[in-house]
């Protein structure tokens, strides 16, 4: 399976300075890297993002889509529009989607089909908080997440299409307080039995599980060295060119 570095800009940089960014990172070569790529930008910078997206292995897609492809839904983001402007991917479920802006499972469950009915693949992010994994419920909780986001594309799309999972431990995000390489291994590895439990066996290794959470240069490499991680999302690393690139850079 090839990895994928994702980057998640979040709400960061302008249109202009998310073009100062791909010069910055075109500069880097980052045809020398092996894995996939894809940013993750704020809606107005995709055009941006599609000025450099013909480059190999570059993708690009929104943060945060609706279920609905059109209508009386102020503030939010077309899948189909999105795509139509060259994005391929689309974040689903990210945890501060799930904690500021109230996205409940049924609703990302929901954003999932759309994404996919549109032709993005969707990343489907799960984590749990301090308060769980302190109480012991980190898989009840991941597991409630993966079945939630997907058990109605396993019904309506047979799954023969692509989607990716990312590991994010709340607690981790933006924290500095990056999971042990052994702590994010072990919930990959379930993640992967429950892929099992819902796509088969065979299928569950074909889809690719990243890791997110305080994912920087200094702890890419013995976090990538763990079986069941297939690649990266990350945060505040993915704003510099430089340190993107490295972190990419130990996916091999
Ligand atoms: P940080 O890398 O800043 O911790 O953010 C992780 C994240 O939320 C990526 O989606």
């Amino acid at each position: 399976m090839k990895k994928i570095c994702a980057a998640n800009w979040k709400l960061n940089l302008s249109p202009e300075e998310a073009r100062r960014y791909f010069v910055e990172w075109s500069e880097l070569k980052p045809s020398r890297l092996v894995c996939d790529l894809v940013f993750f930008t704020p809606a107005y910078d995709l055009p941006a993002a599609a000025e450099f997206a013909p480059a190999e292995g570059f993708h690009f897609g929104p943060q945060n889509i609706y279920f609905e492809m059109s209508g009386a839904f102020t503030g939010e983001i077309s899948a189909q529009a999105v795509h139509a402007l060259g994005a391929r991917w689309a974040l689903i479920g990210h945890s501060e989607r799930r904690t500021l802006f109230g996205e409940t499972d049924a609703m990302i469950a929901k954003k999932v089909k759309a994404a996919m009915a549109a032709d993005l693949v969707p990343i489907l992010c799960v984590g749990e908080t301090l308060a769980e994994r302190e109480s012991g419920q980190t898989k009840k909780v991941v597991s409630r997440q993966l079945r939630a986001g997907l058990e109605m594309i396993v019904a309506e799309f047979a799954l023969a299409r692509h989607f990716a999972i990312a590991y994010e431990p709340v607690w981790a995000i933006g924290t500095g307080k990056v999971a042990t390489p052994e702590q994010a291994g072990e919930i990959h590895a379930e993640i992967r039995v429950e892929l099992g439990h819902l796509v088969g066996q065979k299928r569950a290794h074909e889809i690719p599980i990243l890791y997110g959470g305080s994912v920087k240069p200094e702890n890419a490499r013995e976090l990538a060295a763990q079986p069941d991680i297939d690649g990266f999302l990350v945060g505040g690393a993915s704003l510099k060119p430089k340190d993107f690139f490295a972190i990419a850079n130990a996916l091999r």
